[in-house]
């Protein structure tokens, strides 16, 4: 059974902006049906696998999105180091918390920009692919790949409304993925031809923006934020099961999904 961590969005709320879907939403959360959405996410996540919770704290409105903590493999955790003095503070109290379950708290080198789990995802073969170019240096991978000792490939993210590579790509069971062609850069486009061949679905800009790449994978289930009829049929036809869960408040922050989940 999966195992994913939460934190619950006592304090989340858009008060600084560090990517293009913060720009305008400036103190427009509305934090009461935030908790709502979080909680039916949470809700649906729980009757497939289980669910922990860190506890949020208080000045880190984007603690919320737990994807960023850092990049779990097996008992090792690598903690995040983030690219806005914003996020910052949120890695030493993700770090306690996985020192304090019993993981090997693990750093990169002093310096290297790395923001955990939403810009490296494990494929179904237990290939990491690293997004960096935007918020992750391309660095990271290559110390990663000492780290934990994994096959790793490098995806270079080309335009700041996909910051993160769980924004526009997400591997799925047995070989399928689902990808946004315009996050990438054409030599990483390629890459993921190449590896995924026909098992790759190409979502459109409409599905890109309604974050339908940041999804969480549980067995056949697809969970996301939204989907056009079209790529509910695709991944229908490909054997997913797709399950909506509206988290419109967190699209404000530029996170839905999957930013709210870490794998652990
Ligand atoms: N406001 C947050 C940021 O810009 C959102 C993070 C979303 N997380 C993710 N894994 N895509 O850092």
């Amino acid at each position: 059974m999966k195992h994913f961590l939460m934190c619950a969005p006592r304090f989340f709320e858009v008060s600084y902006v560090i990517n293009p879907w913060m720009e305008g939403n400036l103190g427009k959360v509305n934090n009461p049906l935030a908790q709502q959405q979080w909680e039916n996410l949470r809700d649906i996540v729980a009757k497939r696998a289980s669910v922990s919770l860190v506890e949020p704290v208080a000045g880190l409105p984007d603690m919320v999105f737990t994807a960023n903590a850092g990049l779990v493999r097996g008992k090792e955790f690598i903690v995040a180091s983030f690219r806005h003095a914003e996020r910052q503070p949120e890695a030493k109290f993700f770090e306690k918390f996985f020192s304090v379950q019993g993981y090997r708290v693990r750093h990169l080198r002093q310096g290297t920009i790395f923001e955990g789990a939403g810009d490296a995802l494990f494929d179904a073969q237990s290939r990491l692919w690293i997004g960096s170019g935007i918020r992750s240096e391309s660095q990271a991978l290559d110390e990663i790949v000492d780290v934990l000792d994994v096959e790793a490939c490098g995806l270079e993210l080309v335009d700041p409304h996909w910051y993160h590579l769980d924004t526009a790509f997400c591997p799925l069971p047995k070989g399928h993925a689902i990808a946004y062609a315009k996050a990438f850069s054409g030599e990483s486009v390629a890459a993921l031809n190449h590896a995924f061949g026909e098992n790759i679905i190409w979502v459109s800009e409409t599905d890109a923006r309604n974050f339908a790449c940041n999804a969480i994978s549980i067995d056949q289930s697809v969970i996301l934020h939204r989907a056009s009829a079209e790529l509910k049929s695709a991944l229908k036809q490909r054997g997913f099961e797709v399950i909506e869960a509206d988290v419109s408040e967190f699209l404000k922050a530029g996170g839905a999904c999957k930013c709210l989940t870490l794998e652990i």
